[in-house]
């Protein structure tokens, strides 16, 4: 049964914005493109109940079913150029191409490797990382993570290990890992900030990208919430100078709404497990603290949505040739949920839906649909 929360705690306040160094870094790596805006057309828009539905479309970045390689790349370059200046540095040449930068700076840095919890697309994320840099890589997963996503993670040449719990738990076991690991974690805890503050920045690239690819302020935008780090950079990288900024709405499972919990409370809190959504990237207990505060700032309303719901959305998503996962489906679940009852988002509204992934559970996405995922969909999966 879904929930809507309207903020209670939303500020006018102005976007931060950057510098723009994440999007130079993103394009000096290998295998960059800007994502697709996708039109999905009037009749889709209409069966939604809104005036243009647009979707950007992170089924594929970097060969990989999700957005996250934005975050995991931006973090692990800032993470070790910090590390190179508190260890005092070497002699590293820190000009040219940002990812040759990187990896001039990685060198006296060796041995060393990275690790990172995950319920799938970080975590994979995080390992693509090692890999294309050469470095050690060790994953851990909460129990009933699905075999296709550890594979796909030790396709990267990965170490993964289960862990017996929740997501949470997992990240406490990665954040116990020594000195010669580096921790690229995408959610904080106290004396924790800074790696998944870089990972939330390396997701602003979307936004810069999006802004070159409108031609006006959409209306709302819809974005998925796990631990709150990408939509910290939606609400960070989203106008709000602007006459009318756009409506922001986060969705959430409905037995995983941490940070809907979050935002009613004014503080972190837990929302105890087992979290079993299909949505599973969206399986969280604990928002993330260094999220927290963009969020409650600038999020307009919080929804969540059921197994059912999103299944039917991935169902409508696959009927008009669109194949997805279920977070990605999640928001025009999310979309449908309040439609009707959110005055922002009525029948002349220009709604962009943030999909940020493809199809990484075959076997599902089969069940769900009755057929197999188009070819493209599984990019990388
Ligand atoms: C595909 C997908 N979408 C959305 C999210 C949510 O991102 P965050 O945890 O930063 O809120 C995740 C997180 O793992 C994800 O994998």
């Amino acid at each position: 049964m879904s929930r809507y929360l309207a903020n209670p705690r939303r500020r006018p306040t102005q976007a931060a914005g950057d510098d723009g160094a994440n999007l130079r870094f993103h394009r000096s790596l290998p295998g960059y493109s800007a994502s697709p805006l996708v039109d999905l057309g009037e009749a889709a828009a209409r069966a939604a109940g809104v005036g243009r539905l647009l979707v950007k479309d992170e089924r594929e970045r970097f060969g990989l079913p999700a957005f996250k390689m934005l975050g995991a790349s931006w973090a692990v370059h800032r993470a070790v150029l910090d590390r190179l200046e508190r260890t005092g540095g070497a002699d590293v040449d820190l000009d040219g191409e940002p990812f040759d930068v990187l990896r001039r700076a990685l060198q006296p840095l060796r041995p060393m490797g990275l690790t990172a919890a995950t319920d799938g697309n970080h975590g994979r994320a995080v390992a693509r990382m090692a890999a294309i840099l050469d470095l050690p890589c060790h994953i851990y997963v909460p129990a009933g993570t699905v075999d296709a996503r550890i594979s796909a993670i030790e396709g990267e040449g990965a170490t993964v290990t289960v862990v017996d719990g929740t997501y949470d738990d997992a990240i406490r076991v990665s954040a116990g890992c020594g000195d010669e690991w580096l921790v690229i974690s995408d959610t904080s805890w106290p004396g924790y900030t800074d790696i998944p503050r870089w990972v939330g920045d390396g997701y602003a690239t979307i936004l810069h990208e999006l802004h070159e690819q409108l031609d006006s302020v959409p209306d709302a935008v819809v974005v998925p919430l796990g631990v709150g780090a990408f939509g910290a950079a939606v609400a960070a990288g989203l106008p709000a100078d602007v006459g009318e900024p756009p409506f922001i709405l986060g969705v959430e499972p409905d037995d995983a709404a941490c940070v809907q919990a979050a935002v009613a409370a004014g503080r972190v809190v837990e929302v105890p497990g087992p979290h079993r959504s299909i949505m599973a990237g969206l399986n969280c207990g604990l928002a993330s603290q260094t999220a927290l505060p963009a969020i409650m700032d600038r999020f307009d309303g919080f929804t969540t949505v059921s197994d059912e719901a999103c299944a039917t959305a991935l169902r409508t998503l696959a009927d008009l040739g669109f194949d997805c996962g279920e977070c990605g489906a999640a928001t025009l679940a999310g979309l449908t949920s309040v439609v009707g009852h959110v005055p922002e988002l009525g029948q002349d509204a220009t709604v962009v839906l943030l999909c940020t992934e493809g199809v990484t559970d075959p076997v599902s996405f089969r069940a769900i649909v009755g057929r197999e995922p188009h070819e493209a969909a599984l990019a990388g999966s």
